[in-house]
């Protein structure tokens, strides 16, 4: 099966500006399909839902469709189980208020040192409800978390697991199966942050067999927008806040106020975009967006599978790059062997120039990396590099290239060579 990356990148308008987009974990661009769905939206169906005339029809019938793409890219069992809102942040608070309700003195929440604020501070909201907080600490080695630990942290009082699929900083990807037989077996609910993931990795929440998973289309070539995964049960046991004449119903209860429509038309195409690849890697079909929802959830798999073939390749080269220039610091794990432990995304520093000053310089000619702690803030804070400006981020998504990877480490190499001799 070829990887054919030209052919992928001209389905991608912004990537004809010549800028090496490495910003993926922060957000990727999207292809013409989503561009044309969102416009799509506004010219056919702009109306709010569950109207009795033609745009109010065609406007459900997108959100319905969108719905039940994310079923099949997550593999759930119904697009009943999909919540849409703003963003996982929004989405992960929202729901931790429901959950809230449901906790007496003494509870447990177990969180991990390694996540994203937005898996941490919502559960530590509830502080406020009288629960208790219990953390999964970072081994700084090699910046995966301490899974050894699961037995003594995880107990009786435990009712919620709350973990990351993987590191928005370091890449490390969590034996999220691990964790969750350890909640099941106490009777505590799962929560897992697939922000990160969902771009590299196919998902199955139904194998997983967690309670609820939360994604950002914007991560997987959609618009801004956040999906949560709720199992059907785990959603009909909570009472959301809401506003009184809005639907009881699940999902419609979660989403609160009028929903992004136009961005969910997109959702829907970013879906179809990748189901689109899968099914071209795996047979040639012939060109076109429509008619293939059948086998989506296989073609998703194929181009996952394909996806992640072409990014550890390039990020190997990349890593191989990266320790190999003076003054480089690499956070996470860097043993090829390992590689299906982490995604393409690589945190460093270089020594004697700020993170700032790395991304300036190469934002300067065009190379898009981010600096800071992007969030991760416990784990920056953790390993030391929050008072010395977080640490470089360069996340390859799958319309990368060999080129661009010798472009941005040409940058690192010069910016090393000048601090060298200064
Ligand atoms: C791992 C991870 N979790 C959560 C978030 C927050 O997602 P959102 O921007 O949709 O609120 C991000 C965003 O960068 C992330 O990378």
């Amino acid at each position: 099966m070829e990887y054919l990356v030209d052919q992928i990148r001209s389905q991608f308008p912004a990537l004809a500006s010549g800028a090496i987009f490495f910003d993926g974990p922060g957000g990727t661009q999207v292809p013409q399909a989503v561009i044309d769905a969102v416009s799509g939206y506004y010219r056919k169906a702009n109306a709010n839902e569950h109207g009795f005339f033609p745009s109010a029809r065609r406007s459900d019938a997108i959100i319905a469709a969108s719905r039940l793409a994310v079923a099949d890219f997550i593999n759930a069992a119904s697009a009943d189980e999909i919540v849409f809102g703003a963003n996982m942040t929004t989405l992960t608070l929202q729901l931790a208020r429901a959950l809230g309700r449901t906790l007496k003195a003494g509870d447990e929440i177990v969180v991990s040192r390694l996540d994203h604020d937005a898996n941490i501070a919502p559960w530590l909201h509830l502080q406020e409800n009288g629960a208790v907080i219990r953390w999964l600490e970072i081994d700084p080695a090699d910046c995966t978390l301490r899974l050894g630990d699961l037995g003594r942290i995880i107990g009786h009082r435990t009712k919620l697991v709350a973990v990351g699929c993987a590191s928005n900083a370091f890449g490390t990807i969590t034996d999220v199966a691990k964790i969750i037989a350890a909640a099941q077996r106490v009777g505590a609910l799962t929560f897992l942050d697939a922000v990160h993931f969902a771009p590299h990795r196919p998902i199955d929440v139904q194998a997983l067999g967690c309670d609820f998973l939360a994604c950002s289309p914007y991560k997987f070539y959609g618009p801004h927008s956040g999906v949560l995964y709720g199992k059907k049960e785990a959603l009909e046991r909570l009472q959301p806040y809401k506003v009184r004449p809005a639907s009881d119903s699940i999902p419609d209860c979660f989403e609160t106020g009028t929903k992004n429509h136009e961005g969910l038309a997109g959702v829907g195409a970013a879906i179809d975009f990748l189901a689109a690849l899968g099914r071209d890697f795996s047979a040639n079909y012939a060109k076109g967006l429509e008619g293939y929802a059948p086998g989506r959830r296989r073609w998703l798999k194929q181009a996952m599978a394909a996806v992640t073939d072409h990014e550890t390749r390039l990020f190997s080269s990349l890593l191989e790059g990266l320790l190999a220039i003076p003054g480089v610091r690499i956070y996470g794990i860097t043993d090829p062997g390992r590689f299906n432990e982490r995604t393409p995304t690589a945190c460093f520093t270089l020594a004697g120039l700020t993170p700032a000053h790395v991304a300036k310089k190469m934002g300067e000619q065009g190379i898009c990396v981010w600096d800071g702690n992007y969030y991760a803030w416990e784990p920056m804070k953790y390993l030391g590099l929050e008072e010395k400006g977080g640490a470089v981020r360069a996340g390859l998504c799958l319309y990368n290239t060999d080129r661009e990877v010798d472009c941005f480490l040409e940058s690192v190499k010069k910016l090393s060579a000048v601090n060298q001799l200064a």
